[in-house]
């Protein structure tokens, strides 16, 4: 490929990073398309977390994940949509608030101002609540991997506090930020299942993994020991199985007990070294944990996993090693063309034999996978992406992607020259959706008997215009992204780039 003469990159990266201004104020309001409509079947709400300030009192974060977490809803229904964005008043944010200077340093590098000294063997964390949304039960919980999820109300996102998930939790424990959603669970008679796990680490590692039925109630809960620190953010399901990749990484963590920098600044990858597949059975009845050597790299995300005779498919995104940010560089001016991109990988691990093989899908620059929620776990066909516009090369990303892991074909929309994408977000048309929840459980492929609905729904993201400084809503029709968007829903002002999102089927409606 040909790489853009030095001018354009440079103004691609003050587009990319101006999209991490901090947005200090809250909306709530209708919404009307700036182009298109709004489909009259899109019934319900999409969520996203991310860092909402990327200052405090105009001290800057070092890292966008330290960033100050705020949620936004927009709700659709009858070809209207609603829109609410509302930081979570943790802890910290209320007392960095009300100081008007940081008080805490960030896992990701953020200091307290002072230099060292002041940072020295302060060790707390700062629950900043930005990473994951999770609605379930009615419950809508903010999460951050290291500690609790703070519970909002779904439609104010007031926020109502910690959840520690009726006493499940004690004070600190870590509850992911990557939940997965089994569609039709085997031991639970075919209902859904939420699961997620909460990584405790010290010089060994043990994950707790926690399944919910469709109250919120505990359905199970295993716990594991592995050997060695771990760094696990993601991790893929099957219908037994919780699997995850323990990537070679070292921590030092003197550097931060002495306040020179942040937690995860003592992260490095290890070059040269394997990696660990972890399989977890998810019942007791599956016996214990197995682990399998694997290609070395660095995984944030897992896209989906499903089971083939003695096979794991594990499909996720692979970078050459993991990336931090060092305490001397500010992140708004990184040389993506330095660093490794994501790309999808396909890793097939034989259970009987052993043996492990990893293959690259393709080498486009990408992030954020999501699939239609009927097929987690299952075999499956189309997989969504955000993606950089290049087809290879490191880059921001700025284009919605489908893959077709069937034929090999792809579409691709987007939204360069001045665009930016969030994470996008399959949502099943409801007629699609039907035939999901309709099928009896414990079979491979809940789709497999109308493998050509699998992609009939809507992708929803956030789109960064730099051009306007100003973030959009757009819904993309998932079975013709060639199209465009079906529907541009303008904000009238900026979201910084995001992390995760969901979906909830219900509907947060203004009263009037
Ligand atoms: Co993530």
């Amino acid at each position: 490929m040909t790489l853009p003469e030095v001018g354009a990159r440079s103004t691609l990266l003050a587009d990319w990073a101006r999209g991490y201004e901090s947005q200090p104020n809250e909306y709530a309001c209708w919404l009307e398309p700036s182009a298109g409509h709004i489909p009259a079947e899109l019934h319900g709400t999409l969520y996203r977390n991310g860092p909402g300030l990327l200052d405090i009192a105009g001290y800057p974060v070092h890292h966008p994940f330290d960033g100050d977490g705020m949620v936004v809803a927009v709700s659709f229904r009858d070809g209207r949509a609603y829109y609410r964005n509302r930081f979570v008043r943790t802890a910290g944010y209320l007392a960095e608030q009300q100081a008007g200077r940081p008080l805490f340093r960030g896992v990701f590098g953020t200091q307290r101002p002072g230099g060292w000294f002041t940072n020295l063997l302060d060790l707390r964390l700062k629950n900043v609540a930005n990473t994951g949304i999770l609605p379930w039960a009615g419950r809508l919980l903010a999460l951050w991997e290291a500690a609790e999820p703070h519970r909002l109300d779904p439609f104010s996102l007031e926020t109502l506090g910690l959840d520690r998930l009726d006493g499940l939790l004690r004070p600190g424990d870590a509850f992911a930020a990557h939940y997965h959603i089994d569609p039709a669970c085997h031991w639970d008679g075919g209902a859904p299942a939420l699961v997620n796990f909460g990584v405790n680490v010290g010089r060994n590692t043990r994950i707790d993994l926690y399944e919910f039925d469709p109250a919120f109630r505990l359905a199970r809960q295993r716990a594991f020991q592995i050997d060695g620190f771990a760094f696990l953010h993601d991790m893929a399901i099957t219908p037994h199985y919780a699997i995850f990749i323990q990537n070679p990484v070292r921590y030092e963590a003197l550097p931060y007990a002495l306040g020179l920098q942040g937690a995860a600044q003592g992260l490095a990858s290890v070059p040269g070294r394997s990696s660990t597949i972890i399989v977890l059975p998810r019942h007791t009845a599956l016996g214990e944990p197995r682990t399998f050597r694997a290609p070395g790299g660095f995984v944030w995300h897992h896209a989906n996993a499903f089971e083939a005779g003695d096979d794991l498919v594990i499909d996720s995104v692979w970078y050459d090693a993991y990336v931090g940010i060092d305490p001397a560089t500010d992140f708004r001016r990184i040389d993506f063309a330095a660093l490794p991109p994501g790309r999808l990988a396909r890793t097939t691990l034989n259970l009987r034999t052993g043996a492990v093989e990893r293959r690259q899908v393709d080498p486009r620059c990408c992030e954020f996978p999501v699939l239609h929620p009927a097929q987690v776990g299952r075999p499956y066909r189309y997989l969504y992406l955000a993606a950089a516009d290049a087809p290879t090369g490191n880059a921001p990303l700025q284009a919605i992607w489908k893959l077709d892991l069937h034929t090999g074909n792809q579409q691709l929309w987007s939204a360069a020259p001045r665009g930016f994408v969030s994470e996008p977000i399959f949502v099943p048309h409801p007629k699609s959706a039907a035939v999901a929840g309709a099928v009896s459980p414990d079979v491979g492929d809940p789709l497999a008997n109308s493998s050509a609905l699998e992609d009939d729904g809507w992708l929803l993201a956030l789109l960064y215009d730099a051009a306007r400084h100003e973030t959009e809503v757009v819904i993309l029709d998932a079975q013709d992204l060639a199209r465009g968007p079906l529907a541009r829903l303008g904000l009238g002002h900026h979201i910084p780039h995001g992390l995760h999102g969901a979906f909830s089927s219900r509907v947060s409606w203004p009263s009037t």
